[in-house]
């Protein structure tokens, strides 16, 4: 009963995956490293996925959908932050003002709701002053620096998770060139 539920689990994160990547400019965090060798995309999935376990895991009651889609959407900044003459390099240290500029691109290209965009503005807390407003807000801070440190550490962070969410060999060959898994 356990695998058939998270079976069941997993199938309800890939809709709302595929939903958001649907848009090709979502793919874009393809091209950008957040840390180590993960791309911004594969961590935004990585932080959403174990977020949506972690409060399965400890029967959680919270919006499922705001804090996935939230949490694939909080680092929406499409720009390498590594990059000496950054688009931003005027408007102040990447750690304070990327949640802005996610927020703003998300808004452009989605609906957020409210949730949504407490989560994604809200989500480098203590260094963006104001403390997260929803408990999916304060999970998806913390995941977002659990996940962090694990990429500074890793070289192939999060295989197992990607493969997972794949149903057959042609999915996973899919997934892993979305994601750069082979890079
Ligand atoms: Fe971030
Ligand atoms: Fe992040």
């Amino acid at each position: 009963m356990k695998i058939k539920n998270r079976v069941v689990e997993d199938l309800v994160f890939k809709s709302y995956l595929e939903e958001v990547m649907s848009n090709k400019k979502y793919l874009k965090m393809n091209r950008y490293i957040q840390h180590g060798n993960t791309t911004c995309l594969l961590h935004s999935i990585a932080v959403a996925y174990f977020s949506y376990r972690l409060c399965k895991l400890l029967k959680l009651r919270v919006h499922e959908k705001e804090l996935i889609r939230g949490a694939l959407l909080h680092d929406y900044f499409l720009y390498d932050w590594h990059a000496k003459y950054k688009p931003t390099k005027d408007l102040g240290l990447h750690g304070r003002i990327h949640p802005t500029i996610a927020l703003f691109n998300a808004r452009r290209d989605y609906d957020v709701n409210r949730i949504e965009a407490d989560i994604i503005s809200k989500h480098m807390f203590p260094l963006t002053f104001k403390p997260p407003k929803y408990k999916e807000s304060v999970i998806i801070c913390i995941m977002d620096k659990i996940c962090s440190i694990y990429e500074v550490f890793s070289k192939k962070a999060y295989i197992e998770m990607a493969f997972k969410l794949a149903d057959s060999k042609k999915e996973r060959r899919i997934i892993a060139r979305r994601i750069n898994l082979y890079n």
